[in-house]
């Protein structure tokens, strides 16, 4: 059994994913087309050469251009259900998927029509794939926390239609200068409603930040969250308190977050006992789905088959299955 086919083989969740990350060049074409979208590159190839990214901002601006192609139920099905697919292939069991409504609703695009399409393909996955699935409905950082509000009010009216799905929010988009801090009434409003908390954290911005997320949005769980190495005492704290971190190898080196793989902090974060996961963030632009992410960074780091065997259970373990659930794969 090859290394590769032994990380396929492992019961794996993903818990770090953009599903308008997921969207491939050639999807991004087709629906321009069926949609009668004309984009600023003439074709594929011109578009793929544009992914060169400086940082987060310079990926930003380009991933949110893509997700202008995405106007009809349809759309959102087809990119999710080509996720789900590679998802399978993979030997994902479980995905915890994040999706920005914003980005959507801000050309128009109907609440309703961004949850259904996402929606009825995870059920589908569910049925046909053995894929379960949760949404992370994610605030934009760069607005405004009253633009998030309305935002989660847009979105409550189909809370009980999407109840198997729907069970968590997310904070994403431009960190620095967007800290923690600014969302932290919409946060204590969320977890009032009962959802679960994620956010992004400590990718580019400080260490400090994931102490904020922590402490002001009471999440549980940090997305990211590589900076934090930079504090020993909220590493103490991320080790005490088992926090899981979902880690996204590829896009780290993508977004200069690191300079190479073999300069990324994933082992270094594994062997200090914390509770670190592997994730592709936005595959379809990072260069790789999870197995990827798995097999790259163990041929950068020298990661073994027991140290894959950590990963892929400590990701289980931070999903929001019921423990039964995360036990059945354990
Ligand atoms: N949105 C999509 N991918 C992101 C990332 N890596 N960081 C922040 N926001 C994002
Ligand atoms: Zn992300």
């Amino acid at each position: 059994l090859s290394l590769r086919e032994f990380t396929r083989q492992l019961p794996k969740a993903e818990l770090h994913l953009h599903i308008e990350g997921t969207l491939e060049p050639d999807l991004i074409f087709k629906l321009a087309q069926r949609n009668q979208i004309t984009l600023p590159y003439p074709d594929q190839a011109s578009l793929q050469a544009a992914y060169q990214f400086t940082d987060l901002q310079s990926f930003l601006d380009l991933y949110y251009a893509g997700a202008g192609v995405l106007i009809h139920e349809q759309d959102f099905f087809d990119m999710s259900w080509a996720y789900f697919l590679r998802a399978q292939a993979d030997g994902i069991v479980h995905t915890e998927i994040m999706f920005d409504p914003q980005t959507h609703t801000a050309r128009g695009v109907a609440m309703e029509t961004v949850f259904a399409g996402i929606a009825r393909a995870a059920r589908q996955a569910r049925s046909e794939l053995g894929i379960s699935s949760y949404l992370i409905l994610s605030f934009l950082r760069h607005l405004s926390e009253a633009d998030a509000f309305e935002t989660l009010k847009a979105a409550l009216p189909l809370r009980e239609q999407y109840a198997d799905l729907w069970v968590a929010i997310g904070l994403d988009s431009s960190e620095k200068g967007n800290p923690p801090a600014k969302f932290e009434k919409v946060y204590a409003h969320g977890r009032e409603l009962g959802f679960r908390l994620v956010a992004h954290a400590g990718e580019e911005g400080p260490a400090s930040y994931v102490r904020d997320a922590l402490q002001l949005l009471n999440v549980e769980r940090i997305d990211h969250g590589v900076r934090s190495q930079d504090d020993p005492a909220l590493m103490q704290y991320l080790i005490d308190h088992a926090i899981p971190l979902t880690v996204c190898p590829l896009s780290n080196i993508k977004l200069k977050v690191f300079d190479s793989l073999d300069q990324h902090n994933l082992k270094h974060l594994l062997d200090r006992g914390l509770n670190v996961c592997v994730n592709s963030d936005d595959p379809a632009y990072f260069g790789g789905y999870l197995l990827d992410n798995y097999m790259q960074t163990a041929q950068a780091l020298g990661l073994q088959e027991a140290d894959l065997r950590t990963l892929a259970a400590n990701s289980l373990r931070a999903s929001f299955l019921p423990k039964e659930k995360q036990q059945f794969w354990l």
